[in-house]
């Protein structure tokens, strides 16, 4: 672990399952350290980064080589080959990487072949690799459960694995666009939608926030901290100074259709952490015209977590909410009482 503080690798050579317990064991001694917490919650919440950045770092220490093809030969090793072109694409050159990238990788390819139950839908959504995956599944929940509007057309803006875009198609959307900004993503979402035989209902597309035109119903389940993300895995977490959130809610006029409805998915774990306040969200919606017609309210169903967790009390008392919201009507907001 010193070697890997001071920036020296492992580029190992020996036997594949000696590779992994030499993993373990620096993860099991990096894992007994406590993270320090003090100052506020923002605090907290920047050392947590810190110390996970840390962490990642020193892990990533353990190289192995990776021949054309993806060609992994050391003693023990299985074939990642298929894992490693679904994750990176075609490769005719050597390649290094860290064994801890090598094991996402693989994670993730039993993941996208299994799928993940999701129970709201009554099916399974297979993510891809680097696709945000609908583990946590309270957001689900809440979509389910939302009164519907009698859309006929939906926006599903942001759609990652494109979860939300088949329930909003599965409560009665006849006609759903979902875009996504990542590559990535609007593949993912494809997959599914063609696993589940919704393409006729869905049209998935690749855009920064909305597709051209309006709809019924416009559902955004944005990252819900506003932070800067350090990796591409995280970007579907952090949203860089809350720019996507702002964007999406700035613009919704110009994509609701007359009487339509936005649900707006969102934790208030910024809230609690320091990183956004509650008025500066209400001062968004404000400024961006829209009224709130109702918030529909959920707590995470995972509430045990680890000890050593620096935000554990915060993420406890977390609620993630369904903003519904819509246009004034005549200039006039309906009374909402939270
Ligand atoms: C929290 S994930 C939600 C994914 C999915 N809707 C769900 O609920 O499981 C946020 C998604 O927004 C996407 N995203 C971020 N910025 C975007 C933008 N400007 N335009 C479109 N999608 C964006 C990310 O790639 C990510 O897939």
């Amino acid at each position: 672990m010193s070697l890997a503080r001071r920036n020296r690798a492992v580029l190992w050579r020996g036997d594949y399952r000696n590779a992994r317990q030499l993993l373990a064991a620096v993860k099991r001694r990096l894992d007994r350290r406590p993270v320090p917490h003090d100052g506020t919650p923002a605090d907290a919440f920047h050392q947590y980064r810190r110390a996970t950045a840390d962490r990642a770092h020193i892990v990533s220490r353990v190289l192995i080589e990776l021949g054309p093809g993806y060609h992994l030969d050391l003693p023990h090793a299985p074939d990642v080959s298929q894992a490693c072109l679904q994750a990176y694409g075609p490769a005719t050159e050597r390649l290094v990487t860290p064994l801890s990238e090598l094991l996402g990788v693989l994670g993730a390819h039993q993941w996208r072949r299994r799928g993940v139950r999701v129970p709201v839908l009554g099916e399974r959504i297979h993510p891809h690799y680097g696709v945000f995956a609908p583990t946590r599944q309270e957001y689900l929940d809440l979509v389910a459960a939302a009164p519907w509007p009698r859309a006929t057309t939906a926006f599903d803006v942001g759609t990652g694995t494109g979860v939300l875009a088949v329930l909003l198609a599965q409560r009665g959307a006849g006609q759903v666009v979902a875009t996504d900004i990542q590559a990535r993503a609007v593949a993912c979402a494809q997959d599914n939608v063609d696993r589940l035989r919704l393409a006729d209902n869905i049209r998935i597309e690749q855009a920064d926030l909305f597709p051209p035109g309006r709809a019924d119903l416009v559902v955004c389940n944005p990252p819900w901290l506003p932070a800067v993300p350090t990796s591409e895995l995280d970007a579907a977490i952090y949203d860089p100074g809350g720019r996507m959130l702002r964007r999406f809610l700035y613009g919704l006029s110009d994509h609701l259709a007359p009487g339509g409805e936005a649900w707006l998915v969102l934790s208030d774990l910024a809230e609690r952490l320091g990183l956004r306040t509650r008025q500066e969200l209400t001062e968004m919606l404000a400024t961006a015209g829209l009224c709130v017609a109702d918030r529909l309210d959920t707590r995470p169903r995972h509430r045990t977590r680890h000890q050593s967790d620096p935000l554990a009390e915060y993420r406890t008392a977390e609620i993630i909410s369904l903003w519904r919201l819509t246009s004034p009507v005549r200039g006039h907001c309906p009374r909402y009482r939270p």
